[in-house]
């Protein structure tokens, strides 16, 4: 089969550490529209400067994934994400910031693995590890805003 490449460039120079992504044809046919739409025009990608909660969490693959949240009066008004990993982790970083956009820091904690798998319609099995990874560095975003919520002096002090 020839080799065709598909790659997103979108807010590349706003994620440096981001790779990218590249999709080969046959391995878009085992894609949901779901999947494919996150991994090829995420729109969460890149980072937020002072955010009220951010987490980086490495998998056991060795995948990174990082995320900044921006939180007013208990909601997510934004969630951004950088990644350094596989195909699979864009849609799954970009996927769960969506999810969590507009939710309660409560209602953010019940986006699991499993929830970001049904959302994605599935994931190859050899990647189903890379919703855990996005659900777990969410969820330690989340644990770090609530960590530091009535500690704000210590955010003139983040990077
Ligand atoms: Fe490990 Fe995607 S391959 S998180």
């Amino acid at each position: 089969m020839p080799e065709s490449r598909i790659t997103s460039n979108k807010k590349e120079k706003d994620a440096p550490r981001l790779k990218k992504v590249e999709v080969d044809a046959e391995a878009s046919l085992t894609y949901s529209d779901k999947t494919l739409e996150h991994m090829l025009t995420p729109s969460h990608l890149g980072m937020l400067p002072a955010p009220d909660g951010q987490a980086r969490f490495t998998g056991p693959c060795g995948d990174t994934m990082e995320v900044f949240l921006k939180i007013d009066d208990g909601v997510i008004r934004q969630a951004f994400f950088l990644a350094d990993g596989c195909q699979h982790t864009i849609a799954c970083g970009d996927a769960i910031c969506d999810l969590a956009e507009m939710k309660t820091v409560k209602e953010a904690f019940q986006i699991n693995a499993e929830k970001l798998f049904d959302y994605l319609e599935g994931l190859p099995q050899d990647h189903v590890h890379c919703a855990s990874l996005a659900a777990n560095t969410m969820r330690t975003a989340l644990l770090e805003y609530l960590e530091k919520r009535d500690e704000s002096w210590k955010k003139a002090y983040r990077k």
